[in-house]
């Protein structure tokens, strides 16, 4: 994703700021010359770093210092204040250092640092170094891992088959402004195309895996190539699921996965008058707003009485379904598609609905036939340790095929979200190095509904409880999912400082024994 220029406000910290103003665990936000620049002080030591986040430019300073990190308050990104790196996803890219001096009780904020890659000190790696790691997937798991193997300075081949057109690209937008025509196409690749050679990358586009030999080692492509690997990660994602009833093959009948998906989608949208969507889930919901911003009348037809309540709870089930009204969606809720008949759309109650297009946004199924037919442990998805393995020693899976042992609920838990699929990839990685390096990130997922974001912290499939604290109609609120007298999960709109502490306080808990 591309960044536009923020402009620079706040103090000229090369003027310096007086110590005593900045409490432990406190920020500002100023700016040496034009570039926004943020002072923090954190265990008696002052900082100071670009202030804006390398993922969607959030303002750091808005955000909360754990340590010697400092945390975007928009999607949880986390920075080293030391050297800029960008520890955890989703921002991928470091952000820039400047040197710091005390002199007569003011900090003052020098000249630009030169980047130092963070050392991750001492770490054992175990067994036998790999020469070749091959990855199948090329979605946020596939890419976080090959990105971190060559920042853990892997020096030997990484080869990444990924049977999609495009490269790896920032799917989250492909439901976001990107659909809704607010942001140009080059905001959606992770990385240019130079990257991958750049970084010794061998990507592999249109390259589908049909199937993995675990004791051969070995991964065979439909066009017959096979690679070689040590270790194999397998990043397979999910698929749309497809509805079948007469009519749900017709070319105006699409789903949304891939940027060739999200084409196809604005190809129809820009002479579409009418749309259904069907389904009120996350991605069903994020189009929906996305087409009214291109104009279109929308309805969404779903068999649940509120949108979203599996995950939600019904307040903010609500809130989301008054929300879109607002923007002018209409529901036909409790109710399902029989069929389509050219522009028309036939509803289960009886009625019909004029559709130039209609998006499927009914679930996805995990991709995890590679596996199955290699004779890999699964159980709804691919079983992995708590450090990312397979039943297979030298075969690791992540993102959304991967069911982990989620140390937070004590559960065994797989869960299709952005973050979680970037930072198991980089912990796959880190793991096929031979670092025996758990996977005990708290989850994190945000879904944004025209102007409203909602962000969510931890996991919760079950509750007895709901707690509302704020407004939820005013957009201010935090709400917390309790089961046994344990918050399992926290969602939250315009609360960022209240996420990223219920962040840090579910980090602290472990799930009881
Ligand atoms: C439109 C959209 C919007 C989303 N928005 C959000 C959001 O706002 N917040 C959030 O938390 N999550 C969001 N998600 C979910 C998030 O994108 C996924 O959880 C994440 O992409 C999972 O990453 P992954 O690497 O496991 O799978 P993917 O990103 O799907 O990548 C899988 C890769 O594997 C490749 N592949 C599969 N099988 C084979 C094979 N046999 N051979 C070769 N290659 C193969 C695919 O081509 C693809 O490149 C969204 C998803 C979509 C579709
Ligand atoms: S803008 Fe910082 S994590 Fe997204």
């Amino acid at each position: 994703m591309s960044s536009a220029e923020t402009p620079a406000s706040g103090p000229d910290l090369t003027l310096g700021v007086r110590a005593a103003d900045l409490a432990d665990g406190a920020m500002v936000s100023g700016h040496v010359g034009n570039d926004p620049v943020l002072l923090a002080r954190s265990g008696g030591e002052f900082f100071a770093i670009s202030a804006t986040c390398t993922h969607y430019n959030g303002p750091l300073a808005e955000g909360v210092i754990a340590g010697d990190t400092v945390r975007c308050p928009w999607h949880h990104a986390c920075f080293s204040l030391r050297t800029g790196e960008a520890l955890r996803p989703p921002a991928l890219s470091p952000v820039a250092c400047w040197a710091v001096e005390l002199t007569d009780g003011k900090v003052i904020v020098r000249g630009r640092k030169k980047a130092t890659p963070e050392r991750r000190g001492p770490r054992e790696a175990t067994g036998a170094a790999p020469d070749r790691i091959v990855i199948i997937g090329g979605g946020a798991a596939g890419f976080g891992a090959a990105e971190m193997l060559r920042r853990e300075g892997f020096g030997g081949g990484i080869v990444m088959l990924s049977d999609d057109a495009a490269a790896p690209v920032d799917r989250p937008n492909l439901s976001k402004d990107y659909l809704a025509g607010n942001a140009p196409e080059d905001w959606v690749p992770l990385r240019p195309a130079e990257f991958y050679a750049d970084q010794g990358i061998e990507l592999h586009l249109n390259a589908r895996a049909v199937k993995i030999d675990p004791r051969s080692r070995a991964v065979t492509l439909a066009d017959a190539r096979t690679f070689a690997f040590d270790r194999l990660l397998l990043a397979t994602g999910a698929e749309p699921n497809r509805l079948t009833f007469p009519g749900s093959q017709l070319p105006h009948v699409l789903t949304l996965r891939t940027l060739a998906d999200c084409r196809a989608i604005i190809e129809r949208a820009k002479s579409a008058r009418r749309a259904v969507v069907v389904g009120a889930s996350f991605i069903g919901l994020e189009v929906a707003a996305a087409l009214r911003a291109r104009s279109i009348q929308v309805d969404v037809v779903a068999p649940e009485a509120r949108p979203m309540v599996r995950i939600l709870g019904p307040q903010l089930g609500d809130f989301v379904r008054a929300l879109h009204q607002e923007h002018g969606v209409t529901f036909h809720l409790e109710d399902t598609l029989t069929a389509i008949d050219g522009g028309r759309a036939v509803l289960k109650s009886g009625g019909t609905l004029d559709a130039d297009l209609v998006v499927l946004g009914v679930g996805v199924r995990a991709r995890t036939q590679l596996a199955e037919a290699a004779g890999l442990a699964l159980d709804r998805g691919v079983l992995v340790d708590s450090e990312l393995r397979t039943s297979a020693p030298d075969v690791f899976a992540a993102g959304d095929i991967a069911r982990w042992p989620d140390p937070h609920t004590g559960e065994r838990i797989r869960v299709e979200h952005w973050v979680v699929a970037l930072r198991q990839g980089q912990t796959a990685a880190r793991n096929m190095l031979g670092y025996r390096e758990p996977f005990d990130a708290v989850p994190f997922f945000w879904s944004q509904h025209y102007d409203v974001p909602i962000n969510y912290v931890g996991h919760a499939e079950r509750w007895d409880r709901i707690d509302v604290d704020g407004d939820i109609g005013a957009r201010d609120c935090v709400v917390r999912y309790v089961r046994g007298g344990r918050t399992l999960a926290v969602a939250s709109i315009y609360r960022d400082v209240d996420s990223l502490k219920a962040e840090l306080a579910l980090e602290r808990e472990a799930a009881p024994a």
